[in-house]
């Protein structure tokens, strides 16, 4: 052996020696103590994962600029931002013919409303001539193809192009976002509300007491989801549900097209839950259904932490509101395992918790009255009128609508 591989071989096994002195105090010490060493390596584990939760917040605050309330101002860049791209060359007579099939025809001449004889869904159009009727006499005259399916009708990638209005969409669509028929009537009809979810102005009252009067910490303190499994986008949840139960109770509930326990990923369905019901839970969930849930608004009223998982489909009053300031955002098919961190991020912070429950309740409460609601149809339907480019003239087909 060489010179070389002796000083070699020495200061290996010194490092060696070192690395094992530094377990082995560990070792030694185990069966005396060495909890508390473990106790502080997971805590700081803990704090390290949570770190990136913390700085994310922190730059959501700093980013943060609250709304103008006033006359529906947290909305008016959504009506620029669907608008701007029939700016550019105006909506002739042409394009309204070109999409007319994707809609409702609806003609609003000299303060009265017409409409195709024929609708999809009755309740739908209802629930949006409500709000056409309501603020006819303001309103200039103008053709408008209302979409009321819930899928969104003129992609940016393929297919004609014209105005659609629609009550939800992505960024990959040209829609423009109207206040869906369910803030009046014609909301999905479930069995605990046969005749559609019904009256926005109502739940808004009701759940925004129940909010006030239900103390934070006299709500279970678990993640809760009840919906049917219209994307598979939510089986996640429902499965980290099945592993955890003591964290989470999400768990799939019938819908129409409900056939077999497949349908509720092989497990009986269970049991519709109202929403006052949720509130009783300090961590709800809301996942998209076919587009946007309607639910998003009412379990904000709860005042509980809202998990609202994606930010791809969107209503007209989501903008407002923003992620880890309004909401606990999660990404579209997050793992069951992030799911859980985030979750366990915010059981184990709890001013931020209650922080972002308050917030949340205040942002409908104070933005998203009834009233609101009217003064965006009205501000959507004349920023609309103007980008005519021709006077529309009334269509013998069509009949017309009056107050009820
Ligand atoms: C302690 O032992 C573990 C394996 O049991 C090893 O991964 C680690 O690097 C050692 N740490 C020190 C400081 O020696
Ligand atoms: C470890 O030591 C701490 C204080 O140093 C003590 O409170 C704790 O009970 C000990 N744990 C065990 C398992 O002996
Ligand atoms: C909010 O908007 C209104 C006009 O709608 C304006 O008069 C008012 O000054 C604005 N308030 C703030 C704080 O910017
Ligand atoms: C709930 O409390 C908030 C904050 O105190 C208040 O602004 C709001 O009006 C209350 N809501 C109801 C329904 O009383
Ligand atoms: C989510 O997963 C589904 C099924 O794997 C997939 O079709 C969909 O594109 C995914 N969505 C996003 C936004 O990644």
């Amino acid at each position: 052996m060489t010179f070389r591989y002796a000083i070699y071989f020495l200061i290996h096994s010194c490092f060696l020696l070192l690395l094992g002195s530094a377990n082995d105090s560990c070792i030694k010490n185990e069966k005396n103590n060495c909890s508390e060493k473990t106790v502080n390596k997971y805590a700081k584990d803990v704090n390290m994962k949570f770190k990136k939760y913390y700085s994310l917040i922190e730059e959501a605050k700093e980013g943060y600029k609250p709304c103008n309330a006033t006359k529906c101002g947290c909305y008016t860049n959504v009506i620029k931002n669907d608008l701007t791209v029939f700016k550019k060359n105006g909506i002739s007579e042409r394009d309204i013919q070109n999409i007319q099939s994707k809609g409702t025809k609806y003609q609003i001449i000299d303060n009265k409303l017409f409409r195709e004889k024929n609708c999809m869904f009755p309740s739908r159009c209802s629930g949006i001539e409500h709000f056409l009727l309501e603020l006819i006499p303001t309103l200039p005259d103008m053709d408008l193809i209302i979409n009321t399916r819930d899928w969104p009708q003129v992609p940016k990638q393929y297919g004609v192009f014209g105005p659609v209005f629609s009550f939800s969409k992505t960024s990959d669509y040209h829609d423009i976002m109207y206040p869906a028929w369910a803030f009046w009537e014609g909301g999905p009809a479930i069995s605990l509300y046969p005749r559609g979810i019904g009256r926005w102005d109502s739940h808004r009252k009701m759940l925004g007491k129940l909010g006030n009067r239900t103390d934070w910490d006299d709500k279970v303190p678990k993640g809760f989801f009840r919906g049917s499994r219209t994307s598979s986008e939510r089986d996640s949840l429902v499965y980290l549900s099945r592993e955890k139960p003591d964290l989470v109770d999400a768990q799939y509930t019938k819908n129409q097209a409900w056939k077999s326990d497949a349908d509720t990923l092989h497990m009986p369905p269970a049991a519709e839950v109202s929403f006052e019901d949720h509130c009783k839970y300090k961590y709800l969930f809301n996942f998209r259904g076919v587009a946007a849930s309607f639910r998003l608004k009412h379990i904000l009223l709860c005042k509980s932490v809202v998990f609202h998982v994606g930010n791809e489909w969107q209503e007209f009053f989501y903008d407002s509101l923003k992620p880890w300031i309004h909401y606990v955002p999660i990404e579209t098919n997050a793992s069951k395992e992030k799911i859980k961190e985030i979750l366990e991020f915010i059981i184990e912070n709890n001013d931020i918790a209650k922080e972002i429950a308050e917030n949340g309740y205040n942002m409908i409460w104070d933005n998203l009255k009834l009233g609101d609601v009217s003064c965006y149809w009205r501000k959507l339907l004349r920023s609309y009128a103007k980008v005519l480019t021709y006077k529309p003239e009334l269509d013998k087909n069509l009949i017309e609508i009056k107050k009820r």
